[in-house]
């Protein structure tokens, strides 16, 4: 279950919905940079790092090696479960593997962006970036390394970290730093109190035994390290290539691969947006839609649906199945536009090129009659409107993929399973 655009597709809201039908959900990659967002009996609840299977009966959730990890925000994330009763512990396992957010990870997250200028990622400021950096440069920190020569590792990487810091020119407050080092010391030793398992034998021997698992990804494809629009991306493969190394599961028990996708488009942070629209149209998605970060509550910059970029998310992952998700959005325009091709320098295309610098790229639309209908009351296929079935025609063929699920608003009951049949 992946995010086929630039995040926030609505992924938590599909794991919750989908987890009945599995014994275990897994994340596999990214952090607490996720913001994903489960409603259902009138509350809200936003997830980062733990998996969002963890509200409904009777499943596991996994956190995977390919995860970084705060034990700090997981901690904060583990007790407002709790408070609202459940038992996160009996319900959650994680991979010795992960490796640990460190304090001074997020102040290099910090300086790193600083010393980029105007050129800045617009990072979640989680310290994601050089928490992966340590582990692929193999000076990171993981949670099975947490359970021995604790302080003495710690310290090393520490060190290493304000060097790193001085050299960019950041002066760290070393009073707060020793205050919050505290916390993530007291918050490492909450971390032990879950069962910490090695995850890849677990979830072959599940799998070998017929159980089933749901992996959840993380951000999108869009925000892959490999294939999203570099450098403006994530630290992590986010496509399901991401699902076999961040859950050492093979390729081979790859079974459907469910693909999320909202009506129209959206971007939180910097980097090219060939659909971007800056017009009162942009204003207009973004008030029906609330987008605003789960995690950050930054402003999501909103645009029409691109096409073009979905076609090759769905070529990466390998796609089996689509979601739609915030159809409501668009339930009152005249007209709604979808990006079918990309004009570079007079020349169009439908493969997603490798430079999409917005000011090269004029994108192509085909306009769509609107629907103009309240679907977020609506029970079944059968009642949405011929405009909307004519919408979802012309991506389905667009996309040659199904669109198995429609989602028509943010509760878990929203939600028109088209084909009960393909899930
Ligand atoms: P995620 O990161 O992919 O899990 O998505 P987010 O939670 O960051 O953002 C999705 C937002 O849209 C959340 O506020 C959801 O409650 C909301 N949402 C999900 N599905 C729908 C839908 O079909 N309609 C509307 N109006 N909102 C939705
Ligand atoms: P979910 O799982 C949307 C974006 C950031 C920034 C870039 C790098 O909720 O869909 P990072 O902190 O990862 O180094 O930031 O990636 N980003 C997201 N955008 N949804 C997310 O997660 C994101 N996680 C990271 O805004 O542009
Ligand atoms: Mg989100």
């Amino acid at each position: 279950m992946l995010g086929l655009q630039w995040g926030d597709e609505g992924k938590g809201k599909v794991v919750d919905v989908l987890t009945p039908r599995y014994d275990i959900v897994a994340r596999f990659q990214g952090g607490p940079n996720a913001g994903h967002t489960l409603e259902f009996d009138g509350k809200k609840y936003v997830l980062r790092s733990i998996p969002s299977g963890v509200f409904q009966n009777e499943n596991m959730n996994i956190i995977g090696n390919g995860v970084v990890l705060d034990p700090v925000l997981f901690r904060q994330e583990a007790e407002a479960l709790e408070a609202s009763g459940v038992d996160i512990r009996k319900k959650l396992k994680l991979s010795k593997k992960v490796h640990l957010i460190m304090p001074t990870h997020r102040l290099l997250d910090a300086a790193n962006e600083k010393a980029k200028g105007g050129a800045k990622i617009g990072t979640t400021g989680k310290g994601i970036g050089p928490t992966y950096t340590d582990k692929v440069s193999r000076n990171g920190f993981r949670l099975g390394d947490s359970l021995h020569d604790f302080e003495n590792r710690y310290t090393q990487a520490r060190d290493r970290h304000l060097g790193m810091l001085k050299s960019l020119g950041a002066e760290p407050d070393m009073a707060t730093l020793a205050e919050n080092e505290k916390t993530w010391f007291d918050a490492v030793k909450h971390l032990h109190s879950y069962d910490i398992i090695d995850s890849e034998h677990y979830l072959n021997h599940q799998l070998d035994c017929g159980k089933t698992v749901l992996c959840e990804g993380a951000q999108g494809t869009m925000l892959d390290v490999d294939f999203g629009s570099y450098p403006f991306v994530t630290s992590s493969n986010t496509i399901c290539a991401g699902a076999c190394t961040g859950l050492g599961v093979a390729p081979n028990r790859i079974g459907n691969v469910f693909g999320i996708f909202k009506a129209y488009c959206t971007r939180v942070g910097s980097g090219p947006f060939p659909t971007e629209l800056f017009d009162e149209t942009g204003k207009t998605i973004r008030d029906l839609g609330h987008e605003y970060g789960a995690v950050t509550g930054r402003e999501r910059r909103c645009g029409w649906i691109d096409l073009v970029a979905l076609r090759y998310a769905i070529m990466l992952n390998g796609v089996t199945r689509l979601i739609m998700m915030k159809s409501d959005v668009l339930d009152n325009f005249d007209t709604i536009k979808a990006c079918t091709e990309y004009e570079i320098d007079g020349v169009t295309t439908r493969d997603f090129p490798y430079d999409i610098d917005s000011t090269r790229i004029t994108p192509v639309y085909k306009e769509i009659p609107g629907w103009k209908t309240d679907m977020t009351k609506m029970q079944s296929a059968d009642e949405f409107p011929e405009n909307f079935k004519a919408y979802i025609d012309f991506l389905e063929r667009e996309l040659n993929v199904p669109i198995a699920i429609v989602s028509i608003g943010p509760d878990r009951k929203q939600t028109i399973v088209r084909a009960p049949g393909l899930l």
